[in-house]
This record gives structure tokens, C-alpha cells and sequence, in this order.
């Protein structure tokens, strides 16, 4: 299209707006522009097309991910019903599902530039599916049942195989009956390492949970009318790995790479490791570029967020608890044991630039806005909705393969809401019409009641991808889309 169709085009576009707006004058005036005979037309602002390659370049660019080692390495996760206890003071079995009986399940390790073969077995009295969260899968692989493939029977196996395009801490969950399936404890950790590893003294990944715990059992009722009406299901009893107060053992001059994954089906945590020294490396599993406090981030229900902490080589400190601080009732998540082997302290290499510079996008309007909100109704007697659809009766959201797309995430409930969008990851540029800069990409984001996030990104691979509220009982009350990238 040349420069004079465009003009001509943009002229129709405001002539017919203009038109429009007139002949429905008395319905759509503000009352702030009420003043008799003026008429003001806004026409939406846009980005040139050259803009939205400049964009997607950029975030191209920002993903340099050079492979570091090659081959296939092979996995197996069974999906089974376990008692898995929970020592402590008041020790626990409790009916749970696990992969190969472990919670979580087995940490899936491997290298940037590696194949991941993972072989599941189900051997649950329901259907299942494994998701990578996170991980940028060929579409096939991303776990979704009846959209991605046909979900995993009773008996059933499946063999998933995908090539991660970006090194960092992702995790694993399984996509059917969601809520239930990963409050009962299926979920893992997939690694894929980089070339820093030799900077770091220990790196550790601590998976945390919660658990509604209930006579002494984890309470079997999911998806309660009251889960549904809050910010879904909220456990008393916290895990990380799978322990109630875990113990964990750092020695001076340690620089320690500590992996957070929030696997709750809910809760946000924010937890606080006192005065030790850390640097954020990198969330959702993208490095970082530049600072970032860590005292600004929560970690929401997907989030990851990779620390290095160091611990200098005087230090004296014998123990320290790690606490959730997100909300008033502080809770013990671990308990770190400082023990007197001092360790020499590696060269700190970490070269990353993940930056882009998208301007003054916030000025134009946003190619989709999504109201989240909830109506009564449903099989759960409350619908969470994504413009006032609710899953699977949504209308897909149509996008382009490496096109760059801006969206408002507009939340009109007082809710809690972590969107996630599956096999992306995406910028937010603005809250509440207030552009914000973050220096860093993710894959979910929080956004909090009545609060209007706005988030830019552009898709790097073709397939229909979901992108749902990260709260497990909203998705399952309706709180899921679909986006089908061309
Ligand atoms: Cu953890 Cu659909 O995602
Ligand atoms: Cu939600």
C-alpha cells in the first residue's frame, strides 16, 4: 500500500467515525464534553506498519539463545495417586497425585540447545496432559487438551518432544481438571541450563505450594463456591519441594542461583530473604536487563523468578527463615542453615541484554481489550469471563506470526487475576493509562482489581495458543481464550 492509498484510506476510516459518532451524538457523549454544538472526534491513533516490524525485530533480537549442546535426553513422568506425607509437627498423608510419587515431581534438567523426551503414563482414573509452562513448544506439544491434542486416557501414554528455544527456570503441570490435578501435587521444574553455570556456587530451585488442609486430609472438594467467588483456593499449610519448612544449607562466600517457581493453584507470595544480598537474573525465565528490585516483584500463581544471592564470606549468621510476606499472616516457606566452609567466591559471568525500545507506544490504542469480569451462572454457579465469554464458547483472538499486537487486560472485578499466555512472551508497557518501562519479558502477569494492564508482544510461532487467568478455579469457571497465531 503507498503512501497516498494509506492517507486516503485513514480519511475514510475518520469520515465514517466522524459520521457514526454524530448520528449517535446523544448516545455516546461524555458528559464532560456536553457542551451544546461541539463535537469532538478523537480518531484512534495506530502504529505504522513500519513501527510493528521495528517492534517485532526488536523483540527477535532481544531472544539470543545460542544453543550449547546438542542430543535427545529422554524422561518419564507416570501420573499416579500417592499418600505422600508431610513431616512436621503434625505429620500428614495426604491423598495425593504425583508424578513417578514424587512432589514435586522429578526437577527435568537439561541444556540450551537439548531435546527434552518426556514419556507419560497415566495412571490416573482420569484423563491427563502435561503443559510446559512457559517454554516456547511447537504447538503441538503445549498440553492443551482438545486443542493441542487429545488428552491422555486412563492406561494411556503419550511421548511429548520439544527443543526449548530459551534457556531458564520453567515449570511443568498437567492442563486437564487443572484445579484439581495440581492442588493434589502434579507439578515439576524443567531447567534448561545456560552458559553461566560456573558463575554460581550451588543453584537450587525451590517449588512453592500451598495445600488446603482439613481434618487432617487435603479437603476434596475443588472448585467451591467460595474458591470461586475469592482468589480461588488459598491452603494453610505451605510446601517448597514438597517439605513443610524446608531446610536448605548456604555456606559463606556462596553465590547461589535460587530458582522460584510459585506452583499454587492461587496464592501470590512475596517472599522475603531479610537483608541477604540478591540480584534479580531473571523472570519467567528471561534474563533480566538491568537492575531490578527484587522488593517490587510478587510472585504470582506461574511466575518464576531467578535470584543470585550472595553470602559474603564473614558472614556469621547461622540460620534465617525465608518468609511469605505477601499478605498480613507471614508464613514460614524455609529455613536456611549457614554452616562455617567458607567457599571461594566464582568470577560473576552474565552477559545478557533482553531490552527493547518501545517508546511512546502507549500513546496509540490498543489492538485488543479484554474485560475481565464475572456473572453469575454456569455449571459452577459463577462464570469468570474474558469479554463476557467463558471457555471453551470463546471467540478466538486472531493474530499474526512475528505481528506486533498491544492488549489491554481491563479488570472490572475486584479479583485477582495472573493472565498467562501460553507459548508467548510479552511486555507490559502501561498500568492504569500510566506507561511503565520494565526491563524484562514474562509470561504471566498480575493484574489487580479494577486494575487495566496493557501488554505488548509479538507472537514467534504459529499455532493456536491459550491464554487464561493463572488463578486455577477462575480458568475452570470460564477464565480462557484462545489466540490463533497465523
Ligand atoms: Cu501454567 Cu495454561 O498454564
Ligand atoms: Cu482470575
Amino acid at each position: 500500500m503507498n503512501h497516498r492509498t494509506l492517507i486516503l484510506l485513514i480519511g475514510i476510516i475518520t469520515l465514517t467515525i466522524g459520521v457514526v459518532l454524530l448520528r449517535n451524538f446523544s448516545l455516546i457523549i461524555l458528559p464532560s464534553l456536553s457542551t451544546p454544538g461541539i463535537t469532538v472526534t478523537i480518531p484512534p491513533k495506530v502504529l505504522t506498519d513500519e513501527q510493528r516490524q521495528q517492534y517485532s525485530a526488536e523483540q527477535r533480537n532481544a531472544f539470543l539463545s545460542i544453543p550449547i549442546a546438542e542430543g535427545i535426553v529422554d524422561f518419564k513422568l507416570t501420573a499416579q495417586k500417592t499418600k505422600l506425607v508431610f513431616e512436621g509437627t503434625n505429620p500428614l498423608q495426604i491423598n495425593a497425585w504425583t508424578y513417578n510419587g514424587d512432589n514435586p515431581g522429578q526437577e527435568l534438567r537439561i541444556t540450551l540447545g537439548q531435546t527434552a523426551r518426556v514419556t507419560l503414563t497415566n495412571q490416573l482414573d482420569e484423563p491427563t496432559t502435561i503443559h510446559w509452562h512457559g517454554v516456547r513448544v511447537p504447538n503441538a506439544m503445549d498440553g492443551v487438551p482438545d486443542i493441542t491434542q487429545k488428552s491422555v486416557q486412563p492406561g494411556e501414554q503419550f511421548i511429548y518432544e520439544f527443543t526449548p528455544k530459551d534457556a531458564g527456570t520453567y515449570w511443568f503441570h498437567p492442563h486437564y481438571n487443572t484445579s484439581e490435578q495440581i492442588e493434589r501435587g502434579l507439578y515439576g521444574a524443567l531447567i534448561v541450563e545456560d552458559a553461566s553455570k560456573d558463575s554460581f556456587t550451588r543453584d537450587e530451585t525451590w517449588v512453592l505450594d500451598d495445600w488446603s488442609i482439613y481434618n487432617n486430609q487435603l479437603y476434596e472438594q475443588f472448585n467451591t463456591p467460595h474458591d470461586l467467588m475469592h482468589d480461588g483456593r488459598w491452603g494453610n499449610l505451605y510446601t517448597v519441594n514438597g517439605a513443610v519448612n524446608h531446610q536448605t544449607t548456604w555456606s559463606p562466600g556462596d553465590r547461589v542461583r535460587l530458582r522460584l517457581i510459585n506452583a499454587a493453584n492461587a496464592r501470590v507470595m512475596k517472599p522475603d530473604f531479610g537483608d541477604l544480598d540478591i540480584t534479580v537474573l531473571a523472570i519467567d525465565g528471561i534474563p533480566v536487563s538491568g537492575t531490578v528490585s527484587y522488593d517490587d516483584l510478587e510472585l504470582s500463581p506461574g511466575n518464576r523468578i531467578d535470584l543470585a544471592i550472595m553470602i559474603p564470606k564473614d558472614h556469621q549468621r547461622s540460620t534465617m527463615n525465608v518468609l511469605d510476606t505477601y499478605t498480613r499472616n507471614v508464613a514460614t516457606l524455609a529455613n536456611i542453615v549457614f554452616d562455617d566452609t567458607i567457599v571461594e567466591t566464582p568470577e560473576f559471568i552474565w552477559n545478557t541484554d533482553t531490552a527493547v525500545r518501545w517508546n511512546g507506544i502507549n500513546q496509540v490504542n490498543a489492538d485488543y481489550r479484554i474485560e475481565l469480569d464475572v456473572s453469575r451462572g454456569g455449571m459452577h454457579g459463577i462464570n469468570w469471563m474474558l469479554n463476557n465469554e467463558v471457555f471453551p464458547y470463546t471467540t478466538p483472538i486472531q493474530l499474526e506470526k512475528d505481528g506486533f499486537t498491544i492488549i489491554d487486560f481491563v479488570n472490572k472485578s475486584s479479583r485477582l487475576h495472573p493472565m498467562h499466555l501460553h507459548g508467548q512472551f510479552f511486555r507490559v508497557i502501561a498500568r492504569d493509562d500510566v506507561s511503565i518501562d520494565e526491563p524484562y519479558w514474562r509470561d504471566t502477569v498480575l493484574v489487580n482489581p479494577r486494575e487495566t494492564v496493557r501488554i505488548a508482544f509479538s507472537p514467534s510461532d504459529t499455532g493456536t495458543w491459550t491464554m487464561h487467568c493463572h488463578i486455577l478455579e477462575h480458568a475452570a469457571a470460564g477464565m480462557m481464550t484462545t489466540m490463533e497465531v497465523k
